[in-house]
């Protein structure tokens, strides 16, 4: 019996192949490594001394799936292949529907073909949209998004929500996450983006190891205690341990569940800025600027119904994201492949 693992060269896919490794699982991943190295997955298999099954090929291959789901006696599906740049997907709207949301909907029906039924899917709090208020529980109104990127995993949520209803024996679970920070503690996996980073962590990270002159925040007059957006980070080692607590209660309830993962807590841009500048113990150069477009003042999660239904909870602080954040930065400041 084996998991399938899709984008399991990735960032938040790594760690997890990582975790189901170290308690007995058999992994295969597929990826396409536009967006990571297979070097991830040479230090997953270091750290644990197991070694996933690897394919190298596009979800959108469907006799690549097929292979797979033949070859393998695949029992679930865990899916993190996907593009996730906002900005990317507002230049390349084609480009996001079609790896998102078509890549799903391949994958929903060749595991429909090979009767592979449970599935684990990477929804995101961006399925919020702007909030009328925090914490976002899962009760919270979804919509308004504004980016492809958003709309994507809110469209691949209504596909599976309607798809789970006309095939009820499916488990399909949504986990939203809210924002993803740290690396294993090991230091030898982490978030490695191409180019200038997006996100906030990795972007301070490379200021403090001196690859990125000046962070700029955007905008400190957001009705927030210090006037940054607020938002609720999370340790992606308590992430990857997330999606083991769905798998073990993928059989609770009903056919399809969305399950916010988060803390519960919100911090700002200078919360942050000052416990990553503890955490290495350098100086974080910086300069206020206007508000980016689309981003949101707060968004921070109610993770009560992670607690309930998946009996998981953060273990993680923001003291040990951002210490393993820059244990990751100092000991490969060029990534995996430098
Ligand atoms: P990532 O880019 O590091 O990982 C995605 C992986 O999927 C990469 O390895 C990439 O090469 C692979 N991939 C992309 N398209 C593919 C395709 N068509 N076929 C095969 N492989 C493909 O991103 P991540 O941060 O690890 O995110 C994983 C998932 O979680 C994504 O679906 C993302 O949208 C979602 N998510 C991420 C965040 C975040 O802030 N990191 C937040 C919420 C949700
Ligand atoms: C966090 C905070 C910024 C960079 C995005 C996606 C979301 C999800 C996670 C996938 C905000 C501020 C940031 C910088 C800054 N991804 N910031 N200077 O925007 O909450 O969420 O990633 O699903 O969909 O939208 O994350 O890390 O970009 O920003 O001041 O250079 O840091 O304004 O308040 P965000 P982020």
């Amino acid at each position: 019996m084996a998991i399938l693992v899709t984008g399991g060269a990735g960032y938040i896919g790594s760690h997890t192949v990582l975790a189901l490794l170290e308690r007995g699982e058999d992994v295969v991943v597929i990826d396409n490594l536009s967006n990571a190295s297979q070097e991830s997955l040479i230090r997953v298999a270091e750290l644990t001394g197991k070694q996933p099954v690897v394919c190298i090929a596009d979800i959108l291959d469907r006799d690549a799936l097929k292979t797979l789901f033949t070859q393998h006696n695949i029992t679930d599906v865990i899916h993190f292949a996907g593009l996730k740049s906002v900005s990317e997907s507002i230049a390349k709207p084609l480009a996001y529907y079609e790896n998102n949301v078509v890549g799903t909907m391949v994958l929903m029906d060749e595991m429909q073909r090979a009767g592979v039924h449970s599935l684990i899917f990477s929804s995101s709090a961006t399925v919020y949209g702007n909030p009328e208020s925090v914490p976002l529980s899962e009760q919270s109104r979804t919509g308004g998004t504004t980016n492809p990127y958003g709309t994507s995993k809110l469209m691949v949520e209504h596909i599976l929500r309607d798809f789970s209803v006309a095939e009820p024996h499916f488990r399909i679970t949504c986990l939203r996450y809210f924002n993803p920070a740290g690396a294993h503690p090991s230091g030898r996996l982490g978030e490695d983006p191409n180019g200038i980073p997006n996100n906030l962590v990795p972007y301070i990270s490379q200021v403090a190891i001196g690859k990125l002159a000046c962070l700029t925040v955007f905008g400190d007059d957001y009705p927030t205690p210090d006037g940054t957006g607020v938002r609720d980070y999370i340790h992606v080692m308590d992430l990857a341990h997330g999606h083991l607590a769905a798998l073990d209660h993928k059989d609770d309830g009903e056919a399809f569940k969305a399950i916010n993962l988060g803390t519960g807590v919100g911090y700002s841009v200078m919360d942050l800025i000052k416990a990553f500048e503890k955490a290495a113990q350098t100086k974080i150069n910086y300069r206020i600027v206007g508000r980016r477009t689309g981003d949101v003042a707060e968004c921070w999660s109610d993770s009560s119904l992670a607690r309930q239904q998946l009996g998981w909870q953060a273990t993680r602080n923001l003291e040990e994201m951002m210490r393993d954040a820059w244990n990751w930065q100092k000991n490969n400041p060029g990534g995996y492949n430098a």
